[in-house]
């Protein structure tokens, strides 16, 4: 990857710079999530930094721009701003990403509109933030397996993204629930504010 930017400062003209970099930027993800999954995660060290939700939730989404915008997706954002949790910022990507990685495959599978919410509610001590999305509601038996390894119902899935988020969120002492009826799909996240030192 380092190299790569190197080429880019030396030769900003060269074709498919862009193209290998985000393709690097998809294997690292993968090669993490699998790391998770084997536990051998301990090879980076998590950090324990100052994350506000907005900004992370806004990375995310710049991240899966092209996505969305090739799914001709509709995306409804209600962010409260300004508050801060507690937490290691890479992995707490990573569960964002996971859930809507899995909203932008669900409304891919309808023709009618696509449409994402992302919202959050803070509250005294926690924050809930929710990625809904419309399109074919899970299974009321698969909602139980779904948290579970290598459960995947689609061709190229590895079924480890949703495993992942649920270690993630709980390393972070939060929650990870999942509600799914009448084509409305929604992933429930609770995380610990961080509370104002006074
Ligand atoms: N928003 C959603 N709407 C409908 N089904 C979902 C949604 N999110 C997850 N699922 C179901 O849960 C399964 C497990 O999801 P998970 O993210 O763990 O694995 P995956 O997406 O299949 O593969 P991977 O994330 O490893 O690429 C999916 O295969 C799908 O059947
Ligand atoms: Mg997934």
């Amino acid at each position: 990857m380092g190299f790569i930017k190197l080429l880019k400062n030396q030769h900003p003209d060269l074709p498919y710079l862009d193209v290998i970099s985000k393709e690097l930027d998809q294997l690292k993800f993968r090669i993490t999530q699998f790391l998770h999954t084997s536990k051998m995660n301990t090879v980076f060290e998590t950090k324990n930094e100052d994350i506000t939700i907005n900004f992370l939730l806004e990375e995310v989404m710049d991240f899966l721009y092209p996505s969305i915008v090739d799914g001709n997706i509709q995306i409804i954002s209600n962010i409260e701003e300004d508050i801060k949790i507690n937490g290691d910022r890479n992995e707490l990507k990573q569960v964002f990403l996971n859930l809507l990685m899995n909203a932008v495959d669900a409304v891919c599978e309808e023709e009618n509109e696509r449409r994402i919410n992302i919202d959050t509610e803070a509250g005294f001590d926690q924050i809930t933030i929710n990625v809904s999305n419309n399109g074919s509601p899970l299974n009321p038996d698969a909602i139980e397996y779904i948290f579970e390894p290598f459960y995947t119902t689609k061709k190229l899935g590895t079924g480890i993204g949703l495993f992942v988020c649920k270690n993630i969120v709980e390393k972070h002492k939060g929650k990870i629930h999942c509600f799914s009826k009448d084509h409305l799909t929604t992933f429930q996240i609770t995380l610990p504010i961080k509370k104002n030192e006074s």
